[in-house]
């Protein structure tokens, strides 16, 4: 039986000339009407902005080179000899280049971690060889050591004109502290690296020492200090530190913060707190074009990240602070802007194992930030899930270059962290690729994030202020 619903609204119209109209046909006509109108607007505003970044970029002819997707043929080793009755209890699954990567004894070894042999050394004249990156070689200081600047960050000094890379030194031995616990080294301290082209790293110390023997002090070596970062405040005309502070369980889950009249300290440390009385782990901050700075940390057990604007003088959080990202469980997060939207690059969480990095944007820096996937082009399939074998510390932008920038990652070594490596990527916004990695309703959102991997690659000539 058909039933009359009474409460239905009428949905036909009587037109004048007596004919009858869908309402419906109506209604759909004018979102089609919209739609259509919406989609205009949005593709004259891509065809304007992409002109705008290609001929911002396309001049220099250095990009294509960069932007070129490099592809590695990895051959997986012949699967290790074991007794027949090991292969009874346990059937090997087959070996992943994962397995291989976390395998100190692998064969292939050599591939993620080069041996000293094909060090970095921008004392040496390469010739035609000079400032290229070798993603994942040992990287040598111009006193000929390998660079200690794990976890690190860049500060560009207006006043010298000079790059300083601030970062965990972990020139020590590797330790377990509990049966459970994450590999460690003692604190050491905050290792301080000057340069001008961005290859020629100078080492100027240690900036900020551990602490020998106050065992209840933040910096007391049996304590965690990772993930310095340095920004400049115009105000006070102070070189100001914050950074992940922790003890060897991971459970104290606080920033600190240290200050500076020089670039190349000594940096006084001021004192460690629970940011907004969250949990904070892995962090970085960030320094807006109007001076106003935030702190970015992964929160509640590194479900979440939190982020809020610093107070004038830097050394404290306001009251302020934003969750983004809710249960999306990222860390090592990397801030950058450009053309007025924010990016950010976050690893996930799987200790010091590589793992999958996301590029998330947005328009206000507190938020709501969307994720966009995973920016990372070339190598292979492993590489890209892994980030090349690395996790995400800093991204730099490169003066005079919009929408160009130098991806700074960490190729952790757990088996001994003080040979953990860098890999240095380009990072481009939008360009010559520029496919934007969002879709809402068929709409391209933003444009889009690459990291392209490369074996080596160097900077534009004019960047370095070098000849190359
Ligand atoms: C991952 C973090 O990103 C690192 O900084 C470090 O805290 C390790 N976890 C420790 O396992």
């Amino acid at each position: 039986m058909r039933m009359r619903n009474k409460y239905r609204k009428p949905t036909t119209l009587h037109c004048n000339a007596g004919t009858r109209c869908s309402m419906s046909i109506v209604v759909w006509s004018l979102v089609g009407f919209l739609l259509m109108l919406h989609l205009y607007t949005l593709i004259s505003h891509t065809n304007v902005q992409s002109k705008e970044i290609r001929s911002g970029l396309s001049h220099h002819p250095l990009f294509r080179e960069l932007e070129e997707v490099e592809e590695e043929n990895i051959q997986m080793p012949p699967p290790r000899r074991r007794s027949p009755r090991a292969a009874k209890r346990k059937p090997k699954r087959p070996t992943t280049l994962i397995d291989e990567f976390l395998d100190e004894s692998s064969q292939l070894r050599h591939i993620f971690f080069p041996t000293i042999k094909t060090a970095v050394d921008p004392t040496k004249d390469a010739g035609n060889d000079s400032f290229y990156y070798y993603p994942g070689r040992i990287w040598l200081d111009t006193e000929g050591n390998p660079i200690q600047a794990h976890g690190g960050g860049i500060l560009y000094d207006e006043k010298s004109k000079t790059y300083y890379w601030y970062g965990e030194y972990k020139d020590g031995p590797t330790y377990h502290a509990h049966k459970k616990g994450a590999a460690r080294v003692d604190v050491i301290g905050v290792g301080c690296y000057s340069s001008k082209d961005l290859w020629t790293w100078k080492n100027e110390g240690i900036v900020l020492p551990a602490e020998e023997n106050n065992e209840t002090h933040d910096l007391h070596k049996s304590n965690v200090l990772e993930r310095p970062k340095v920004i400049y405040n115009d105000k006070t005309r102070k070189y100001v530190m914050w950074m992940h502070i922790d003890d060897a369980n991971y459970t104290k889950a606080s920033v600190g913060i240290a200050v500076s009249d020089s670039p190349t300290g000594p940096f006084d440390y001021l004192y460690s707190k629970r940011p907004h009385g969250f949990d904070s782990r892995d962090m970085t901050i960030f320094k807006d074009n109007d001076g106003v700075a935030y702190l970015v940390y992964s929160s509640d057990d590194n479900s979440e990240l939190h982020i809020g604007p610093l107070d004038g003088d830097y050394l404290d959080v306001t009251n302020v602070v934003r969750r983004i990202l809710v249960g999306q469980h990222r860390e090592a997060p990397a801030l950058f802007k450009h053309g007025g939207t924010y990016y950010m690059i976050t690893s996930g969480c799987t200790g010091w194992a590589p793992n999958e990095a996301l590029a998330h944007a947005a328009e206000s820096i507190m938020g709501p930030w969307e994720t966009m996937g995973n920016p990372c082009i070339g190598g292979n399939k492993v590489y890209r899930l892994t980030t090349f074998f690395a996790q995400s510390t800093f991204v730099l932008p490169l003066p005079g270059l919009p929408g160009s920038f130098i991806f700074m990652a960490d190729r952790w070594n757990p088996a001994d962290l003080r040979d953990s490596r860098y890999v240095w990527l380009p990072l481009m916004v939008g360009g010559a690729a520029d496919q934007p990695l969002d879709y809402s309703f068929g709409f391209p959102l933003w444009s889009r994030v690459s990291i392209y991997w490369h074996k080596r690659w160097r900077l534009p000539a004019e960047l370095s202020g070098k000849k190359i």
